[in-house]
């Protein structure tokens, strides 16, 4: 029987993928390959690239290419108070606890445009707690982090976070918190306030701070079993004891090795606490 081996264009999905780290040092190994790859041949299409192997020349040849490439590699997609039923576990089993702290360090990891830091930011606000935080959101695509600082999103946005909101708790209205504009809607300024946005790269940085509280939703689902194990390493190591992990109710990490070092609190929301279940 002749050896099955890999189509024309996985070669040149790993040629890519071996070309954008030797060149420009970001490293997609670890991610996995079907969504990648479906990222990968968008990006060659909207750069009139017919195969991924024509992307992989450009890339190599024309560094003015690379943002764009991460941008397109990035899916900074989000919601405010995005899957509500976490934000009401988040305030519900996670705030009353931080409240015991005097300061409290937040690590907001893959924060694409600042839609979900800001709604921490507002949960925060509403809990009496926000004075004495200090939130770091993270992402590795510098366009997003851009937009995320400036705080500007599209109006129609408005009615799916106003009702995302209501679903997660919200007592007041979303409005009150955004100035509409036209087509836009501008977040209070007094949001941002305890909020440092910054360029980390979850596969090749390091520890971050030493947080009270890690969220990093929709991100893992990007990565390699193994490299979610890895990144869970980095999370521990970035946790003080007893710190709390919210991953969201799209990701699992039952399977990595890491996982064994945290106590699962609400399986749903998939909230975690570092260290073993208080006797
Ligand atoms: C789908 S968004 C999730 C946004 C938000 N956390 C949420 O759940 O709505 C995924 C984000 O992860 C970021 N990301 C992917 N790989 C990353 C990496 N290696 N380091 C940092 N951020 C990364 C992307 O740039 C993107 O903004």
């Amino acid at each position: 029987m002749p050896l099955s081996r890999p189509a024309a264009d996985d070669i040149e999905l790993e040629l890519f993928i071996q070309a954008l780290q030797l060149r420009h040092g970001y490293d997609f190994s670890g991610y996995a390959r079907a969504s990648l790859k479906r990222r990968v041949q968008a990006v060659a299409a909207a750069r009139q690239c017919r195969t991924i192997g024509e992307l992989t020349t450009r890339v190599v040849h024309d560094d003015s290419l690379l943002p764009a490439v991460i941008a397109g590699l990035s899916v900074p997609v989000s919601e405010m108070f995005r899957n509500p039923s976490v934000f009401k576990a988040l305030a519900a089993e996670v705030l009353p606890v931080l409240a015991s702290y005097p300061h409290i360090n937040i690590w907001q990891a893959g924060c694409a445009r600042g839609e979900e830091v800001y709604t921490l930011a507002i949960l925060l606000e509403e809990a009496g707690l926000y004075a004495r935080c200090q939130i770091y959101a993270t992402d590795f695509n510098d366009a997003a982090l851009a937009q995320a600082q400036e705080g500007i999103f599209p109006l129609a946005e408005a009615r799916t976070w106003s009702a995302n909101y209501l679903a997660a708790g919200g007592q007041h209205s979303l409005g009150d918190y955004w100035h509409a504009r036209y087509e836009h809607l501008k977040l209070d300024e007094r949001l941002k306030r305890n909020i440092t946005f910054a360029n980390h790269n979850l596969v090749a940085d390091g520890v971050f701070c030493e947080a009270q509280l890690i969220l990093c939703r929709n991100v893992l689902i990007y990565f390699t079993n193994a490299l979610q194990d890895r990144v869970l390493g980095l999370f521990r190591d970035s946790l003080v004891r007893g710190g709390y992990l919210v991953l969201g109710n799209k990701e699992s990490i039952a399977f990595a090795p890491s996982a064994a070092e945290f106590t699962e609190l609400d399986a749903q929301a998939r909230i975690y606490r570092l260290g073993p279940a208080a006797a």
